[in-house]
């Protein structure tokens, strides 16, 4: 089955009952579209939050990977699992939470309250790549969330150039698993390769003991002594890896789970990549988002106009964070063309 965005329809409609529950229009590459199930009224209940530790051999989770790479402009070239291998290899895989059997049986993109669409990237996540990429932010030492991540690819950026620390969370752990851990894990062995190379200027993301251990290699070599051995990095302490926490669950428990921790966190940047398409979630999402943003933080939010089949949209967010009061939204893109999509930055007032 080929990779397509659901999503990816020409015309608007602003009543959600007009097409709740319909099949999406087939995208521009004509690629098979899945369905999106609108059980918004039978929400299932609220879905446990959990942290979850890298695993311990993290090459495991790599054998036989088919990973595909995206490189915009500067930036590093991100890797992720092509999610086609999913598809191909569910009876193989752990699915506690049946997401990948569901999904693959129902030919559905998502399935509120049960799947929520994490198992591949969705577009938006390329135009803030894209804006990253022109804005030329670079995120050295700061904390950052990839909120309701998938892959992943937001929060990977942020890691890779030089965040002090990444959170990624989504709402189904088979997500974070199979698909999160394992591209975070791509992009450290791809991090190693980077340093072996040691292009001059290529330092994004990398912490200073690295650059001092590379620098008196470099001496040293000048002086005639043999390289040392390269070190084997014992891959959970990684140090790319050792920034990251992961988490799956609900908004709302996760935000729970994190406020208990002994320094709960504050992020100076939130990215969240096509979450507001579904009304019944904006006060879980505004509250986590009103909890957990440092006071001079920004959230990145990329979405589209409208979401067929389950409703909500870039108007209908806004106007709740407007009602809200807590934060001011500002547009920093909109497409000029096709599907109407955005970036738009949340601050506090
Ligand atoms: C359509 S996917 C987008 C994935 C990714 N950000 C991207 O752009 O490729 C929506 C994501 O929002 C998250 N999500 C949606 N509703 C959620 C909820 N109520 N609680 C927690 N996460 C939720 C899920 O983790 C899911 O992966």
């Amino acid at each position: 089955m080929s990779f397509c965005f659901n999503f990816d329809v020409h015309a608007q409609t602003t009543n959600p009952d007009d097409v709740a529950g319909n099949e999406l229009q087939k995208g521009k590459n004509d690629c098979t579209a899945k369905s999106i199930k609108d059980n918004t009224k039978q929400a299932e209940p609220v879905k446990e939050a959990k942290e979850h530790l890298p695993p311990s051999d993290p090459q495991l989770i790599l054998t036989d990977a088919v990973s595909e790479t995206v490189t915009i402009g500067t930036l590093p070239p991100l890797h992720f699992l092509n999610e086609t291998v999913f598809e191909k290899t569910v009876s193989e895989r752990e699915d506690g939470e049946e997401i990948l059997s569901r999904t693959t049986e129902q030919r559905s993109d998502l399935i509120s309250g049960v799947y929520e669409g994490g198992l591949k990237v969705w577009e938006c996540t390329y135009d803030l790549l894209e804006l990253i990429e022109k804005d030329g932010e670079t995120f050295g030492g700061k904390a950052v969330l990839d909120l309701g991540c998938g892959a992943g690819l937001l929060g990977i950026l942020a890691l890779k150039r030089g965040a002090r620390q990444v959170h990624f969370q989504d709402y189904n752990s088979t997500v974070i698993e199979q698909l999160t851990v394992p591209n975070v894990i791509l992009n450290c062995q791809e991090d190693d390769a980077d340093s072996e190379d040691d292009k001059e200027g290529s330092g994004k993301g990398k912490i200073p003991e690295e650059e001092d251990c590379k620098r008196k290699a470099k001496e040293d070599l000048k002086e005639g002594n043999p390289p040392p051995k390269k070190k084997a990095v014992d891959p959970p302490q990684h140090p790319l890896l050792a920034r990251c926490h992961f988490f799956s669950g609900d908004w709302s428990a996760f935000l729970n789970l994190v406020l208990k921790k002994d320094l709960p966190p504050k992020y100076d940047i939130i990215f969240t990549s096509e979450t507001i398409y579904n009304t019944a979630y904006y006060p879980a999402l505004h509250e986590a988002l009103h909890k957990l943003l440092a006071a001079d933080g920004l959230v990145y939010i990329a979405t589209k106009s409208h979401y067929f089949g389950v409703g909500g949209g870039l108007h209908l967010f806004e106007t709740y964070v407007e009602e809200r009061g807590v934060f001011s939204v500002d547009h920093l893109w909109d497409s000029e063309e096709g599907l109407q999509r955005h970036i738009v930055v949340l601050r506090f007032k």
